[in-house]
């Protein structure tokens, strides 16, 4: 008797496991496709150079395009093929704006990007080709014209440290969003070294602030190309904005106040 219910029990469960199996599956491909917000990410060259050593030489000097993220999706469509023909009418705005830092073919780089992010960016009809994807990002860009802003402000790379507020507040100020800094945590007895600015857009491209996200299992998204994933949130203290990839041997010298 006991053993009869006893395999009873185990073909339930296993038709119960085989239903639950595909039903979360269902639900984790709906909730991983789904996002609220777009991330326009920006990274520092130069410290993209120091957190991939002897990888580059050369970096540009002014913040370039990392990508246009969805904030909790990646890897929508894997059937939706990178073309690099659909860039071609902008091919030197993407080779200025958006280069890959790390080699001299762009072209892995953007396919990334694109299976990755832009094919769950996509969803939005502003956003539903390639050809709009990566021109949109790069109209976000000029839009934005970070590089302009800081080096108005006096916000310069070099030898000379910031307070990271002083940087927020003039960022804050000026777009009325507080975009959200990233640095490389300080190594023993040096500072923490800015990395990415992402600033936040609403799917109608307004900006909007970047909320932090609730911490959970959607939240962790980074991306891994050019191990970014080591940033984490800019924390309020002195920060390093490096023009050159040499490890800054300095710290707390010349404190810049803006
Ligand atoms: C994925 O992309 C392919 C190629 O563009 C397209 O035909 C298909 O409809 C897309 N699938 C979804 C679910 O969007
Ligand atoms: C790639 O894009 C070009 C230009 O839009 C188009 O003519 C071509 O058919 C596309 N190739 C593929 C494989 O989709
Ligand atoms: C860049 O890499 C892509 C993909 O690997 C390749 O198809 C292309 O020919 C390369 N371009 C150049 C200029 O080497
Ligand atoms: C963004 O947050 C700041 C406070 O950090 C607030 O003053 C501002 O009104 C917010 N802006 C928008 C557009 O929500
Ligand atoms: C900021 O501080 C937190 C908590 O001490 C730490 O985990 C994080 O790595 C720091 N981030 C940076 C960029 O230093």
């Amino acid at each position: 008797m006991k053993s009869v219910t006893g395999y009873g029990l185990l073909v339930e469960c296993f038709w119960f496991a085989l239903f639950c199996g595909s039903a979360t599956h269902l639900l984790a491909d709906s909730v991983y496709h789904k996002w609220e917000k777009l991330y326009l990410v920006h990274h520092w060259p130069v410290t993209v150079c120091m957190m991939n050593e002897n990888e580059c030489n050369n970096p540009p000097m002014y913040w370039t395009i990392h990508g246009l993220w969805p904030d909790k999706a990646a890897e929508c469509n894997r059937s939706w093929h990178f073309n690099i023909s659909e860039l071609k009418d902008f091919m030197e705005d993407m080779r200025e704006y958006w280069p890959d830092i790390l080699h001299t073919n762009h072209t892995h780089f953007w396919k990334h990007e694109w299976e990755k992010h832009g094919t769950c960016a996509a969803q939005l009809e502003t956003l539903n080709s390639q050809k709009k994807y990566f021109q949109k990002t790069l109209e976000l860009y000029r839009k934005i014209d970070l590089n302009s802003f800081l080096s108005k402000v006096g916000i310069k790379p070099g030898s000379t440290y910031y307070q990271l507020t002083a940087i927020k507040e003039a960022l804050e100020s000026f777009y009325n969003i507080m975009p959200k800094i990233q640095c490389i945590p300080p190594e023993e007895g040096r500072l923490q070294v800015i990395g990415q600015i992402k600033f936040c857009f609403t799917k109608e491209f307004t900006l909007r602030n970047c909320t932090e996200e609730q911490s959970g299992l959607f939240s962790a998204l980074e991306d891994d190309f050019f191990r970014t994933e080591d940033l984490s949130v800019c924390n309020d203290t002195l920060t390093y904005y490096p023009s050159h990839m040499k490890t800054h041997k300095h710290f707390a010298a010349n404190v810049v106040v803006i």
